[in-house]
């Protein structure tokens, strides 16, 4: 898994190269968009995720977005990254969890309005 790299800024751009591309895109790409997300390209996974209602049943059901800008609690994104809130499994499926470093960054972009 990625380790630490301190001074990344939290841009959609730095989170796909170094958490989608790294970590997801092998299930989330666009032959194979598990959970019907596909994270293979900054622009892709931009509109798979912003403002858009989870596929995941218990979500959809509360209402959650993937990612809703400036809520990084009420995005579904960062539920899945945490293990034990039962939607679903934890991602990475089968793999290390994302570091803090990483988690943060995520919700860093978010809560600062997760721009393009
Ligand atoms: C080994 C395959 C695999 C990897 C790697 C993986 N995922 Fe997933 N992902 C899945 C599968 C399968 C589902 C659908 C089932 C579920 O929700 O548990 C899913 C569902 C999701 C969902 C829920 C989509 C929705 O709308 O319900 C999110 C968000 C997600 N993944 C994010 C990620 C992120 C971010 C990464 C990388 C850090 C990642 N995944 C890595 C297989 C994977």
């Amino acid at each position: 898994m990625v380790g630490a790299d301190a001074g990344l800024s939290a841009s959609l751009e730095n989170i796909q190269e170094y958490i989608f591309d790294v970590a997801c895109v092998q299930c989330h790409n666009e032959l194979n968009p598990s959970g019907g997300l596909d994270l293979s390209s900054a622009q892709v996974s931009y509109d798979n995720l912003v403002d858009v209602s989870a596929a995941n049943a218990v979500a959809g059901e509360n209402g959650w977005m993937r990612v809703k800008p400036g809520d990084a609690e009420l995005s579904f994104l960062i539920r899945k990254l945490a293990p034990g809130l039962g939607e679903g499994a934890p991602m990475p499926l089968g793999n290390q969890q994302i570091t803090p470093f990483y988690v943060d960054l995520m919700k860093n972009w978010i809560a600062s309005g997760a721009q393009r």
